[in-house]
């Protein structure tokens, strides 16, 4: 069924949408040509066609994505205020890179990252007390966040390794085989071999358990990760250190640690802030994390910080103009939109260290809410309960079907608009299937409720089935 026209002829008047032929006069609008014809799927099409007509096609098309806001499966925000939306319209076409054109742009990027630096606890600079020692920068998202924070402890190692004169051909990675897919990336494409520490049900995270088998003088770090994308369960950062600490003992090796902040990076200093796994461990190198996710920002943003200058070597560093001084950059990019980065900085504006705290509360306390009620279903075995990042996973208690699985009520929710992903765990729990919620900020306890019902219905009505569901086609792929 088509929707309500996005225009009207008096829009389209106001933003002289005038056209030559008339055809704007028409009412309804998707009796226009291009609209009631068709456009060419896969090259440029010959001519024009009047602005209303290409907005509506495209509207149109966008619309069968389905309802973000019923995603459950992306840790990315679907919701922002209508002054935050305003703001993104006002400030579209500024680019992040030209520093010196938008100079106050440049400058509240350095706030926020400043602001960021202080929240996850970075020492002052040793001659300017009261001023971060940190540094940072913006990035699109996590996924170069963590390459920039991986290529500064490639190269450091690379520095001290050839300061020593030893080797530099073999760089290796530790990292929990439950890492996101952009540390894979990372270790493809700059040639670092990936040292996977398998999770088991007695380890469900990496936890500095058995790090010694691992770690060796090529090692160039170890991620650890705040809020690990399958299941939203934190790494013990404070532990990994301290496994760290006893080998740094035993063998003299001094390995940095990256957190992976995607997510709980922007959860942990409000809803755990007496939880240490930031810059107040002296093995925390550098932490990244997503505007975009918990940060509460429209895609795509993020950020990384180094503990102090010393920790991003300055060959990586390069030089832009920026106000007739020099500005230092590091990035992946060239071109990418400022307006995220004003957005971050309107939102810490707005909502202060309070209402992050309420906004960060609030989706916890939907994911504990939906987590006992999942919990509590005879179907499910929750595997933790959201009170990490707001978000969950559980597995079909043993024994309860064998009429159906996790993709099947999977698919039975997609009916009802709700997108909640069923996959295989990683190495070595990789036979465990799991589904997993992550409650965003606009998953309100009514609507969770609603998903309560759903899944209710669903469950009763695969229990109710006289033969198995059907297993050819399924997919189980989730890309993580
Ligand atoms: C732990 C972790 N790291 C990195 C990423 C990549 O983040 P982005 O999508 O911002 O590039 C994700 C995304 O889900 C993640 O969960």
């Amino acid at each position: 069924m088509p929707s309500t026209p996005a225009t009207t002829p008096d829009f389209e008047a106001r933003h002289g949408f005038t056209g030559g032929s008339g055809q704007n006069q028409l009412n309804p609008i998707f009796a226009r040509e291009g609209e009631a014809t068709d456009f060419p799927l896969d090259e440029i099409p010959r001519g024009e066609s009047l602005p209303g007509t290409a907005y509506q096609v495209v509207h149109d098309e966008a619309m069968l994505d389905g309802n973000a806001r019923l995603n459950l499966a992306t840790f990315v925000g679907t919701w922002m205020d209508p002054f935050a939306q305003k703001l993104y319209a006002d400030t579209a076409d500024k680019n992040m890179v030209d520093k010196d054109e938008y100079p106050q742009t440049a400058a509240i990027e350095t706030r926020c990252w400043k602001m960021l630096a202080k929240l996850w606890n970075a020492p002052d600079a040793p001659d300017a007390p009261g001023t971060t020692g940190a540094i940072g920068t913006s990035t699109i998202g996590s996924s170069e966040a963590c390459m920039l924070g991986g290529l500064a402890l490639k190269r450091r190692w690379q520095h001290a390794r050839r300061a020593a004169g030893l080797s530099t051909e073999k760089p290796n990675l530790v990292l929990s085989s439950a890492v996101q897919v952009c540390w894979e990336k990372f270790c493809n494409y700059w040639d670092v071999e990936p040292r996977y520490v398998p999770i088991t049900d007695e380890h469900r995270v990496l936890d500095g358990h058995d790090l010694d088998k691992y770690v060796d003088e090529n090692t160039i770090g170890v991620v650890a990760i705040m809020g690990v994308t399958y299941t939203g369960m934190y790494e013990p950062v404070a532990e990994i250190a301290a496994a760290l600490d006893r080998i740094q003992t035993q063998t003299g090796l001094d390995v940095p640690i990256h957190v992976d902040g995607a997510s709980g990076a922007m959860i942990a200093p409000f809803l755990q802030p007496d939880l240490v796994w930031d810059f107040r461990l002296e093995r925390v190198a550098s932490i990244s994390t997503s505007a975009h996710k918990y940060g509460l920002v429209y895609p795509g943003l993020g950020w990384v910080i180094w503990r102090t200058v010393d920790d991003l070597p300055s060959d990586l560093v390069f030089d832009v103009t920026y106000l007739g001084g020099h500005m230092p950059s590091f990035a992946l990019n060239f071109s990418r939109p400022g307006a995220q980065v004003l957005l971050q900085y309107y939102l810490f504006l707005r909502l202060g260290w309070e209402g992050y705290y309420k906004v960060q509360k609030a989706s916890q306390d939907v994911a504990v809410y939906l987590s006992q009620a999942i919990g509590a279903m005879p179907a499910f075995d929750l595997w933790n309960d959201g009170t990490d990042i707001p978000v969950f996973a559980w597995q079909l208690a043993k024994g309860h079907t064998d009429k159906w699985n996790l993709s099947h009520l999977s698919e039975r929710l997609r009916l009802k608009g709700w997108l909640v992903p069923a996959y295989p765990m990683p190495d070595d729990l990789s036979d465990l299937v799991v589904q997993r919620i992550v409650v965003r900020n606009g998953l309100s306890r009514n609507l969770a409720e609603s998903l309560v019902q759903d899944i209710t219905d669903a469950v009763a009505h695969l229990d109710a089935l006289e033969s198995p569901m059907p297993l050819d086609g399924q997919v189980t792929a989730f890309t993580h």
